[in-house]
């Protein structure tokens, strides 16, 4: 087998609940001050999930869309890793209950499992696909990655951060999106800024401030270690000049405005009289850790990187801004929204990418794309999705949170949410016995039947009128259990 090359992303998906609630209005519901999570947060929308999904069905359906819409062989997945913290078991891993949809095609020979560590197990999972494709136990087969998470906070001022949404990338050689070899700078350390160690929550204990210096730390080390790399590789110097977009795990939007500046300080820091850095001549000499909340050093940098975070930046946050933080899944719904807005004009050029979990773990890497992928982007359809969720009242997000705080680790029940707002054809849970062992179903609706049953059949819209409801029903059920 000759050495696998440009290794990289064939296709990309994603899935999120069809409900959301508008950051407006929950600024109304929670007596904040007008702008403080649009504005101060940066943030526009937020999905959430009641008690009809968990983090199973999220990757059930990320995976059997990616599949479907990419025309993925089951019986060419040779590695299927996850990366979440929403932790629904603590011994039975994700990944074995994707394998429910490999296993009726007869591939049971799929290797990884679940990698955890907050937001970045996602980013571990990619590098473990991408790590296995280039080793001497890759058969030639490719991997699929879930990345992705339920990011729920108690009441308070973290609740507006959460998010819901899981990625899934389909991984393998000669990809049109492909990793830059040998280029990554990584930063891990002990740290408690956000971790669960509450076995009978979904909520996650946080301190908000002590995880925003965290995370510019990461961003320091991670940034000047990857530079390290890349001029090792290629012999010149690096700065956000060599960048083309830069892509960030997003806890909400206002922290990535301010981390690409952060890129731009460090860049300051490592030629201190560029004459284009004049305006922070006054942090010549203070240390980096402590200007973390330095609101004028802030300012500056907001200033110097006006426009190129417009240009590099921006395109990247769509889905962070609609769905809110989908922790694992976060810095690759940025690289779907960098994709769907540029499309082939990315042709050639460079992604760098950063990918925070706290605890901690980061790293700095990088993507470039060879080859055009209008393809992937037509097949996602992000847009339309995005605008046939349905927008509910905060008072209904509030009820739906309180409900899955009832459910959390709760057996021998039948969710109670209705399945009619779903997307047509999702899995949700369907119950959960009295030894703890789920369910799961999926949700149809009339033009499903019909879509599905015409994919499958090829017949005309007349011909499927013309059946008898009940033949044709049921016909569709078979085509769609396939
Ligand atoms: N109009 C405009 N801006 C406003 C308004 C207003 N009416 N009110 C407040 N703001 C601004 C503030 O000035 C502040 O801006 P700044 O960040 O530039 O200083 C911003 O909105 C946020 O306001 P704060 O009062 O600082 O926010 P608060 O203390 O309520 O909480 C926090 C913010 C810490 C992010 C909280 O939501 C949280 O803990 N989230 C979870 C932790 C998190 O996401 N950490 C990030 C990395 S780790 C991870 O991914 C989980």
């Amino acid at each position: 087998m000759s050495k696998p090359e440009n290794i990289g992303i064939h296709g990309i998906e994603v899935y999120f609940p069809s409900t959301y609630v508008a950051q407006e209005d929950l600024e109304k519901f929670d007596g904040v001050s007008q702008g403080k999570y649009t504005l101060g947060l940066g943030q526009t929308n937020m999905a959430f999930c009641g008690d009809r999904e968990d983090i199973y069905s999220l990757s059930l359906n990320a995976v059997n869309n990616l599949m479907e819409k990419f025309n993925v062989d089951p019986n060419s997945i040779g590695r299927l890793e996850v990366g979440t913290e929403t932790v629904i078991d603590k011994s039975k891993s994700v990944k074995t209950v994707l394998m429910d949809l490999f296993a009726k095609h007869g591939n049971t020979s799929i290797d990884g499992v679940d990698t955890i560590n907050a937001c970045y197990g996602g980013t571990s999972a990619l590098h473990n696909a991408l790590q296995w494709i280039e080793s001497s136990y890759w058969d030639g087969r490719n991997a699929i990655v879930v990345a992705g998470d339920i990011a729920v906070y108690e009441k308070g001022p973290a609740r507006p951060t959460g998010g819901a949404g899981v990625v899934a990338m389909l991984i393998g050689p000669n990809a049109p999106i492909t990793f830059e070899t040998g280029l990554r700078g990584v930063h891990m350390e002990n740290v408690y800024d956000f971790y669960k160690p509450d076995m009978d929550s979904e909520y996650p204990r946080v301190d908000g401030k002590l995880s925003i210096s965290c995370y510019f730390r990461a961003i320091d080390n991670c940034y000047n270690r990857y530079a390290k790399t890349f001029e090792k590789k290629y012999g010149k110097t690096f700065s956000l000049d060599q960048v083309d977009y830069a892509l960030f795990h997003s806890p909400y939007n206002k922290l990535v405005q301010k981390s690409f500046g952060r890129m731009l300080y460090n860049d300051f820091l490592n030629n201190k009289n560029d004459p284009r850095y004049a305006s922070l001549e006054a942090y010549k000499n203070v240390k980096p850790e402590d200007t973390y909340f330095d609101s004028t050093l802030e300012k500056a940098l907001t200033a110097l990187t006006k426009n190129d975070y417009a240009n590099k930046v921006a395109p990247t946050t769509l889905l962070a801004k609609q769905l809110g933080n989908t922790y694992c899944g976060s810095t690759y719904s940025g690289l779907l929204s960098l994709l769907d807005d540029k499309s082939n004009e990315l042709v050639g050029k460079r992604v760098l990418t950063f990918s925070y979990g706290s605890g901690l773990a980061a790293s700095a890497f990088s993507f470039k794309v060879e080859k055009p992928i209008d393809n992937i982007v037509e097949k996602v359809d992000l847009k339309n999705r995005l605008a046939k969720r349905v927008r509910v009242e905060p008072e209904i997000f509030t009820e739906k949170l309180s409900l899955r705080e009832t459910r959390h680790n709760l057996k021998n029940y039948v969710p109670s949410d209705s399945t009619s707002n779903m997307f047509p054809g999702s899995f949700y849970l369907s119950s959960v016995d009295n030894a703890g062992i789920r369910k799961y179903d999926r949700a149809y609706s009339t033009s499903a039947f019909v879509g599905a049953f015409q994919r499958r059949q090829q017949i005309s819209q007349s011909s499927i009128k013309s059946m008898n409801l009940f033949r044709a029903t049921k016909s569709v059920l078979l085509c769609l259990k396939k």
